[in-house]
This record gives C-alpha cells, structure tokens and sequence, in this order.
C-alpha cells in the first residue's frame, strides 16, 4: 500500500485520518515481504503459513488472539547483527523489546549480549543462563535493590543515568567489595525524527546527563575518582523507529568528542562507546529500514573518522537493537468478530483483542499492516480500521488499510510486525487475558509465554 496525495481528487471514504489517499495494492493476497517474518508464506490453498504451519492449525491448537514469533527469523537476525558488527564490536539485544526465557537462550547460543532495564527482565536474563557478563543494566530510577543483585550477580555493565545514581553504584559496589564497570549515559542534544514519547536525546526529557553546559564531563570526574566504579565508557541512545542515520552520526561525533576532553583532561582514553539501539523497521510497505551491515558501517566509518580526526584509538562499539531484531519476528492472529460498515466512512472490523495485547496504535499513533489470513480472496478491496474488543473508541489496532470486501466473522486477519514492545507493553485492560507467545520453527510450534487464564486474574485478586 502507498501512501500520497491522491492523483485525480480522492474518493471522501479512502482519505486517511492524515490528510493522504491510501491506495489499495494491486493484489491484497499478496504478503510484502517487507513487513513479514522470513518463513511466512501462503500454502496451496491461500492460507498463510509460517514456519511450514497454517494459520488454521495454528489457531485451532493456540487460540486467538496469539503472537506466532518466528525463530528461524529471531536467529537470522541475531546473526545478521553480530555478523555486520564483526568480533570488534558487541552487539546488546534490548530486552524490553520482548524477553522470554526462550528468546534469552536463543541469544545466548547467538552469541549476543542482553541489556535488561528492571529488576524482573534481570531475573529472566539470569534465570535462563544469560552469563551475567554479558548482561548490561539500564534504567533511570534503578532502586538500590535492583543495583544489588545486578552488581552481586556481576553484570558486565550498568548504565549510569544520573549523578545520584553514580554515588548509589559506587556505594553499593564498595560495600559488595567490588568494582563495578559502569558507562554514563549521555544526552547529546539530538532532535531524533520519531515520536515525541520514543525520542530520547533531546535536553527536555528524563534520561541521560547532558552534555551541554559540561555536565556529562563533571559525571565523568565524579566517576573517576570513585573506587566503587570502572568507568570503561560513554553511552548514548536517541530514540527509537528512526530511518535516518543522521541523529545517530551527530551522537557518534558528539560522544567521541567527550572522549577527547576526557583524554586531554584526566590522560585517560575511555575503551568503549554504546551508540544504543532504535534502528527502524518496516511496519508498512512505506518504511525502508536499513541492513544491519549498513548500518555497522555508517557507524564505525563515522567513529573511526571522528576518532582519527582527535587522535584517538577508535574504542570498542557497541549497539542495542530491540525492535530491529524482534519486531519483524512475530505476527499477531485474530479472529474477525463483528464487521460494521459505516456508509461513506469505513469498515470497521472487531477482532477478539486490541489495545490490550498492541497499545501501539494508541499510544504512538504506529501505523500497521493487515491481511486476511485464514484464505485468499478476490473480493473487492475495502476501506478498514481493526479495533479491539475493547471499551474505548480509541481502541484501534490498525488505523488505516484495506482487506476484501468479503470479509466475514470467523475469519483470521494477521497483523505482521507484532514482535517488539506488544507483548511487553500487554496489559489487563478490561481484565483481558494477555495471549500467548508460540515460537514456530521447521514445522514446529511450541508456546514460550503462556495465555494468560482466569486463574492466573483472580489469583492476583486477594479478595
Ligand atoms: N537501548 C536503550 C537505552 C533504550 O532505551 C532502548 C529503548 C533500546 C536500546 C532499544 O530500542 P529499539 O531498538 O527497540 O528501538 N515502547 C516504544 C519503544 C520504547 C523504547 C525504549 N527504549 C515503542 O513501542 O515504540
């Protein structure tokens, strides 16, 4: 589907909420597989297929709502990852994106690190066998306890987000009798071109310690003269779903920049700089994400370059992509419930989740894509807004987009791209019940996080 000014004056029912005429593609039976996981494809019969299983099948066995994660996929682009970056550079998977125990061993056997930001995403790091080693803690309010465990279990790294929180690690880290390796992280100033609430390198806003008006320098001495800490770097994220690589040159040449007046000031060169994740992914057929060998190369060029340019040996690299490995991984399926045409508006089409299970929509504005799924179809397209079963009219999953016009309850419609920030950002709105990860591989599923059941409700309900 494209979207642009409309050639010849639109129809009033295909003007978007945003002013611009999406046309229908030429074939809404076709998959882009753009915004697809790997293994997805249709069978013989028209029903979509991923890792060699049917929808159907696999609707008939888990249930719907459900997310099918892809892992032939998740491993693919773990590998990709870490093959673009090469064996001088580390890759951090960013588990808020979607952690489960599975996803931490599959990381693990790929050879990726993990960055956990909560008390509850270390557990499941550790739980599954992540080497703490290669487990790095994020986060801009950790509480002494989660501090605690991480500096007690040994995580290779804890991002520093604030000048209390210096003090608080240096603390905790002496009292433990250790020396914790720390980076700080820095807000470079950066507009990042993305949503408000996902952009984080801008001044206003809640993370990092400036590095205007010489703050992220005077982090850095605080730092230093503690015994508590081994300050290895500088650690810098802007925001997330961002295309254009611009945002993160200006933060490479920003960073090592910082590294240069560290050297100069304390004769101390820093080894390691964390450009963070937020590398964007298609969603539609619009979006034109980068390869991750691009992506490896736009950045090391520019630190090499920026780092030659101050005399300085080029650190070590690291980067933190959640969404770029996990998002395109995974599809939600849904069962069509009530189809409600609203004469020269839309359809609109209830499926048998929502907001709950993707707060995306809602919360980001995130544009998503949608197929019928279950069968083929050559009924005229339509004009569509999936909404959830939820009690709010802004409810929506996916705003704009065309499915057949011979769409009818029962059956399936898939919603590719589901794989970051929607199971983890899932919630009991209404007292849903959070769906079910299954992981599909070579003819195989297997589910890694559970349904959610009643039970599990009312035994949180203590009456
Ligand atoms: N590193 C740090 C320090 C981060 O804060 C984040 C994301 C990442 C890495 C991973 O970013 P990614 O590569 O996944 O974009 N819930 C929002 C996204 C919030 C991202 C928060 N931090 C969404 O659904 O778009």
């Amino acid at each position: 589907m494209s979207r642009s000014a409309h050639p010849a004056g639109p129809r009033h029912a295909d003007v978007m909420s945003d002013g611009h005429y999406l046309a229908p593609a030429d074939d809404l039976n076709v998959l882009d597989q753009k915004v697809w996981s790997r293994t997805v494809t249709r069978d013989e019969h028209g029903a979509v297929t991923v890792g060699g299983l049917t929808v159907s099948r696999l609707a008939e066995e888990f249930g719907t709502p459900a997310y099918f994660l892809d892992e032939a996929d998740f491993r693919a682009r773990c590998r990709a990852w870490s093959d673009a970056f090469g064996p001088g550079a580390d890759v951090f998977y960013a588990g808020k994106a979607f952690l489960s125990r599975a996803v931490v061993r599959w990381l693990k056997e790929e050879g990726l690190n993990l960055d956990v930001c909560s008390a509850g995403e270390l557990a499941t790091a550790l739980d599954a066998g992540m080497p703490a080693e290669r487990i790095a803690l994020h986060g801009n309010n950790k509480s002494v306890e989660e501090i605690e465990r991480a500096v007690a279990a040994g995580v290779g790294r804890i991002v520093l987000d604030s000048f209390q929180e210096i003090v608080r690690v240096a603390h905790v880290a002496q009292g433990l009798g250790k020396r914790q390796r720390v980076q700080i992280r820095v807000t470079v100033g950066v507009e990042a071109h993305t949503h408000e609430f996902i952009a984080t390198a801008h001044e206003d806003q809640k993370f990092g310690i400036a590095l205007a008006g010489g703050q992220a320098a005077e982090a850095v001495r605080r730092a230093l003269t503690l015994d508590g800490l081994e300050l290895v770097g500088i650690h810098s994220h802007i925001g997330s779903q961002i295309f254009d690589m611009a945002g993160f040159e200006v933060s490479a040449r920003r960073v090592v920049q910082l590294l240069a007046e560290v050297r100069d000031e304390h004769g101390v060169e820093l080894p390691e700089i964390d450009l963070g994740g937020g590398l964007g992914i298609a969603y539609t057929s619009d979006d034109d994400p980068r390869a991750p060998h691009e992506i490896a190369k736009s950045l090391g060029d520019i630190v090499t370059r920026e780092c030659e340019a101050a005399g300085l040996a080029t650190p070590r690299i690291s980067v933190e992509p959640g969404r770029a490995i996990v998002g395109p991984t995974a599809f939600t399926l849904y069962e069509v419930g009530t189809v409600k045409p609203l004469e020269g508006l839309r359809t609109y089409v209830s499926v048998d989740g929502g907001m709950s299970d993707n707060i995306r929509t809602a919360l980001y504005d995130a544009e998503y894509s949608v197929a019928l799924a279950s069968r083929t179809s050559d009924a005229e397209p339509m004009l569509v807004r999936v909404v959830g079963k939820h009690c709010e009219s802004g409810d929506i999953v996916v705003k704009d987009a065309y499915l057949p016009s011979d769409l009818a309850p029962g059956d399936l419609i898939a919603v590719p791209a589901t794989g970051a920030y929607c199971r983890s950002m899932a919630s009991n709105y209404n007292h849903a019940l959070r769906p079910p990860v299954v992981a599909v591989r070579d003819g195989e599923a297997r589910v890694i996080v559970r349904r959610e059941t009643e039970e599990d409700l009312l035994r949180l309900d203590v009456g």
